[in-house]
């Protein structure tokens, strides 16, 4: 089993845009600036962390098939894939690692269509408005489920 504290960070669609989106919902920071924080967090809480972001749904299908051999667990963003992609949630599916998933805005106080994720009930958790701070707190869950 090891350590049990590799983690891959998941990030999907337009996040790499964070610091061309609406600071309202997304905050100041860039990606590689949310990318830095995260792994500080990760540092923190004992976690080694990984980075994966594209565009490409099947990009990030196949990923989700080869996690496994790399990673005890799994904090996803899908941006706005979450609403939708049955692909990606089949994946994480097959992928069968604890999983948080993460808005940094609040999902349920926006667009009716944000309501909706599909992945929801994978994950072990879901963190939502609380920007780059949701991450440690995503972090913090995972650790619990995987450490005890
Ligand atoms: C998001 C919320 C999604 O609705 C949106 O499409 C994103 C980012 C968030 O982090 O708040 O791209 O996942």
């Amino acid at each position: 089993m090891g350590t049990n504290n590799r983690i891959e960070v998941m990030h999907g669609v337009n996040l790499d845009q964070l610091g061309r989106r609406n600071p309202e919902h997304y905050g100041g920071l860039n990606f590689d600036r949310l990318e830095q924080r995260i792994g500080e967090f990760g540092r923190e809480l004992g976690l080694t962390t990984r980075f994966f972001q594209t565009n490409a749904e099947h990009e990030f299908v196949e990923h989700l098939h080869r996690i496994h051999e790399m990673s005890d667990g799994i904090v996803v963003n899908p941006g706005a894939w979450t609403h939708y992609s049955y692909a990606i949630r089949d994946a994480l599916e097959i992928a069968a690692l604890p999983t948080v998933e993460v808005h940094l805005s609040d999902v349920d106080a926006r667009e009716e269509f944000r309501r909706v994720s599909v992945v929801r009930d994978l994950c072990i958790a879901t963190v939502k408005g609380q920007g780059v701070d949701g991450y440690r707190e995503a972090l913090t869950r995972l650790k619990e489920n995987l450490q005890g």
